[in-house]
């Protein structure tokens, strides 16, 4: 399975902040954006990895990602030249995707949650169509929202509904099967004039294909893309760390998933070794000493 960051946001609703910094790499408490949704691939077990960028602004990207071989993963870099919706990431990707079913994160949600690898396997098992995730929210209305009948079954799914039929959104991670190339292909623009995922999705649904997995009330989710989610999420990573824990880290994962060695874990620790994070990762190493 291929695995697409979508990091293309320019970030309009962050201005000013977002003028000199793409979104993607603004600050989550003690790290980059960026590294959760890219953690969650990993996590996953994914290790082909394609980030969609904003029109040129590859290279802070790159300076701080690289190619990937610092993780254990291989990270490519594409330019989304015009911002056409969510999407377009299956047209941009297209020959990147190859014959592969592939697994799309956007660059500003963050999730979290217990045995999280085990929910990401299970997504990953259903080999034919597509899987995404239901979370609940008080308000509904500015995402994808997803109803079930009484079997827990998803009978629809609505952008941005003005009237929501369920408090379910559906979160910025996406499971498909290689039928997606061609679903995007046929997807119309919005009224907001963008290529949905939702249009994505309920072609699967149509077609019989759409597994809704719910995450429950253990689990946390955040769109970062104002200044108020932002500043939550910040703060959520900050609570859940202090109990020793630490989200989204790329290093303890690579790690852990057997691609990179001690070796290089502590030439990775070392290089942080003046900050909490450089300190959990020497305390990893030495978890296993
Ligand atoms: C997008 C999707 C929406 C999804 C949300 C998750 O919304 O269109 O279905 O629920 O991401 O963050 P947008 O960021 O385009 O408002």
């Amino acid at each position: 399975m291929k695995g697409i960051i979508l990091a293309a946001g320019k970030g309009t609703r962050l201005y000013p902040i977002t003028r000199p910094v793409c979104k993607p790499l603004l600050p989550v408490y003690d790290k980059p954006m960026i590294y959760y949704p890219l953690n969650l691939l990993m996590t996953a077990g994914i290790r082909d990895i394609l980030v969609i960028v904003p029109p040129d602004d590859q290279e802070p990207f790159v300076n701080l990602l690289g190619d990937g071989s610092k993780y254990g993963v291989s990270i490519a870099y594409i330019e989304q030249k015009v911002q056409r919706g969510i999407a377009d990431a299956f047209l941009i990707g297209a020959d990147f995707i190859g014959g592969d079913s592939v697994c799309l994160a956007l660059g500003d949600n963050i999730f979290y949650g217990p045995a999280f690898r085990q929910k990401l396997r299970i997504a990953m098992k259903n080999k034919e169509g597509a899987t995404i995730f239901g979370y609940y929210v008080a308000d509904p209305r500015p995402f994808g929202v997803v109803e079930f009948d009484q079997n827990g079954k998803a009978i629809s799914i609505e952008e941005k509904p003005a009237h929501p039929k369920s408090n379910y959104i559906v979160p910025g991670l996406y499971f498909y099967d290689n039928q997606v190339v061609e679903i995007a292909r046929q997807v119309q623009p919005s009224d907001r004039g963008e290529l949905e995922i939702t249009s994505v999705n309920n072609a699967y649904l149509d077609r019989g294909m759409l597994n809704v997995v719910p995450l429950g009330g253990e689990f946390s989710w955040f769109d970062a893309g104002n200044a108020d989610s932002l500043y939550e999420a910040a703060g959520a990573i900050r609570a859940a760390q202090r109990s020793g824990v630490m989200l989204g880290c790329l290093e303890e994962t690579a790690f852990r998933n057997g691609w990179i060695g001690r070796e290089q874990l502590l030439a990775l620790a070392k290089d942080m070794e003046k900050t909490r994070y450089g300190h959990y990762l020497q305390a990893v190493l030495g978890d296993l000493e």
